[in-house]
């Protein structure tokens, strides 16, 4: 049996931070879209820049890069593993693709849920001002997150970095495309009966634990 969870909420919402207090209860396997193309973006190919011109502007990058990184990582998918999304799909092509693929490789007694992190516009803009990222993975905030020792990692010590689409331009570019975006891939969790809302503007702490006490009652985490 397999677990596809579905993280989706707009930038900042917590969707990257949530995932890795995630991984300490239980062994997911991360699908992070927005990871893997960062990863990406910095080799030397035709593709990567292209996918950096999308970045940069905070635009979505054109669906069929998402769709070749979708069909790659779906064929590590091991029988009975949890798989974690984060950030796909973000429109209705995807969506659609998602259907595609899910009719492919799920079985019925699969569990397929939705996380939906809600925040505001404003608290958006408030926390990607001091995000600091971490080549690893790992997220911090200069105020609600910060490390041990300032701008290092706490997990790998390595340099702390600002991300290239966290200014202000680009941030109001992303919150508007998941605005535009947003409904009908709503309705769509909505429609399968699978959503799962959770109050991202709450504390770290008190986030995690809504999200946790969700997935322990559909037992996909002890
Ligand atoms: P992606 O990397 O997915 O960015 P995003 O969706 O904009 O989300 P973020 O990573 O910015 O936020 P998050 O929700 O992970 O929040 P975090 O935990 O870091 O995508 C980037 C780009 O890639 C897109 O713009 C697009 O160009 C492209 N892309 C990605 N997927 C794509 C797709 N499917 N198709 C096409 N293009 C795609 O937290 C944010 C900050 O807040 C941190 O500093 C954290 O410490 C702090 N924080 C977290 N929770 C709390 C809390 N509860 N209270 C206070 N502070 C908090
Ligand atoms: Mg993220
Ligand atoms: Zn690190």
């Amino acid at each position: 049996m397999k677990t596809f969870i579905f993280f989706f909420g707009p930038p900042a919402s917590g969707k990257g931070t949530q995932i890795e207090l995630l991984m300490k209860k239980a062994s997911f396997k991360i699908i992070s879209i927005g990871k893997l193309l960062r990863e990406e973006r910095k080799k030397r190919s035709e593709i990567a820049n292209l996918i950096k011109l999308h970045l940069d502007k905070g635009e979505l990058v054109p669906d069929e890069i998402v769709e070749l990184i979708i069909d790659k990582e779906l064929k590590k998918i091991g029988a009975n593993e949890k798989i974690i999304f984060d950030g796909f799909p973000r429109n209705q092509n995807q969506l659609t693709l998602l259907d595609n693929r899910l009719k492919k490789i799920s079985s019925k007694d699969d569990k397929i849920y939705a996380i939906y992190v809600r925040i505001d516009s404003q608290e958006i803009k408030r926390r990607l001002g001091g995000r600091r990222s971490c080549e690893c993975g790992s997220t911090y905030h200069i105020e609600f997150n910060a490390p041990k020792k300032t701008g290092v990692c706490d997990s790998c010590e390595k340099k702390l970095f600002t991300r290239a689409d966290d200014n202000s331009r680009v941030i109001s570019e992303r919150i508007k495309i998941f605005q535009t975006e947003f409904g009908p891939i709503m309705s769509y969790w909505k429609k399968k009966n699978i959503l799962i809302e959770i109050n991202g503007e709450q504390d770290i702490k008190v986030v995690s634990a809504d999200i946790e006490n969700e997935l322990r009652d559909l037992k996909i985490i002890k």
